[in-house]
């Protein structure tokens, strides 16, 4: 079996932050988004993995490289715009050939792994298999119709009045049943071509086309809510670990994770928080559900249930809450002499401001 990973698309829904890096490399307990996806993969055993690129190619290759060090073959095929899911697998047809695959979307995260979910499939092997989960609301997702044993009966996407709250959820397994099915397909109202009317073509034929439901922790981090919640999921497995340094005035409570070249001075740490290599926290308090980047500067700050990415810098500035920083971001609370705040904000920024 081989693997199509989706890392291609626009983001338009996680600005600012897709501006100036692609969606998939959103840092989720301080690992890129992608690379939880890939550990899953080859946590299935499949190490043959084809991956989907629009024109943010070059920062995804400078991060995942060969795939080498991931224990991976990785292959990158270019997709010319964002023409939908089953546009990808077209893309991906010579990389696939005529094996098995399981097709993941590089934007969804499943932190307990697939592996029931690869094994069912490896063992009943229908046409394809989707997987699916409950949702309170599913207008936003494929939503299925799953009768007895598992068997899909219909799919729609993205329905206004959904039938089912079975949302099908990134992770897709096909035979090469598949690749007739996405050349018969036309494009949605959203000009897109949709995988989930691929997978209803091979349905309304009559194919086997089953459905597993995962019951563990699933997101599809679009919003930056979704990565604060990811994050906070991802975090509440984190196990203690201090490589770094921690002067004698500084506390850490609960599971902290301090990298290698780390200095924490006159802090307090609540876990579960990660803080990375070679950042600097002092005279601040970090609160649980916080993973600081690489190389951050947090100075005379209080943070909670927030992100600040590599090379950010947050200095007098308390009670940051739900908030992300991106890449060497600056955020400070200066002496203006005037009690006025001072924002260079880029295009499509939240900010939120104490009255
Ligand atoms: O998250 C699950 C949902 O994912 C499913 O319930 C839907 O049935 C499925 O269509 C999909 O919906 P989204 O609208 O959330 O898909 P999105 O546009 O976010 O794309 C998913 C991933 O695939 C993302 O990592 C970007 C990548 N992608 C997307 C398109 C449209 C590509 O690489 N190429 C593309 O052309």
């Amino acid at each position: 079996m081989k693997a199509l990973v989706l890392s291609g698309g626009t983001g338009t829904r996680l600005r600012p932050f897709s501006y100036s890096m692609p969606k998939q490399l959103i840092p989720i307990a301080n690992k890129p988004v992608l690379e939880h996806v890939l550990d899953n993969i080859r946590a299935i055993g499949v190490t043959e993995v084809g991956i989907i690129v629009g024109e943010r190619e070059p920062e995804i290759r400078a991060v995942l490289g060969d795939g080498a060090d991931l224990g991976l073959h990785l292959t990158y095929l270019r997709q010319d715009a964002p023409r939908g899911l089953a546009h990808c697998v077209q893309v991906a047809r010579d990389f696939l050939g005529d094996d098995d695959f399981v097709m993941y979307l590089g934007d969804n995260m499943l932190p307990q792994g697939v592996a029931e979910a690869a094994e069912r499939f490896r063992r009943v092997r229908p046409a394809a298999q989707v997987v699916v989960q409950r949702v309170a609301d599913p207008r936003a997702f494929g939503v299925a119709e799953v009768g007895p044993e598992g068997r899909v009966e219909r799919l729609v996407e993205k329905p206004e009045e959904p039938r089912t709250d079975l949302a099908l959820i990134g992770v897709y397994f096909f035979t090469p049943a598949i690749h007739e099915a996405t050349d018969a397909i036309g494009p949605s109202g959203r000009g897109e071509l949709e995988i989930t009317d691929a997978v209803q073509w091979l349905v309304a034929r009559g194919a086997d086309v089953r459905a597993e439901e995962y019951t563990g922790y699933w997101k599809d981090t679009g919003r930056v809510e979704d990565v604060l919640e990811c994050n906070r999921e991802l975090l509440d497995h984190l196990v203690r670990s201090v490589e770094g340094t921690v002067d004698e005035e500084s506390v850490l409570i609960g599971p902290v994770v301090v990298a290698p070249g780390a200095r924490i001075v006159r802090s307090f740490i609540e876990g579960p928080a990660i803080v990375g290599a070679d950042s600097l926290v002092a005279d601040s308090r970090i609160g649980p559900h916080t993973a600081i980047g690489r190389d951050v500067r947090l100075r005379g700050t209080h943070i909670d249930y927030s992100i600040a990415l590599d090379g950010a810098s947050v200095s007098g500035v308390h009670a940051v809450h739900g908030s992300v920083i991106g890449r060497s971001a600056a955020v400070s609370s200066g002496d203006n002499g005037i009690r006025k705040h001072r924002l260079v904000v880029g295009d499509h920024t939240e900010i939120e401001v104490a009255a």
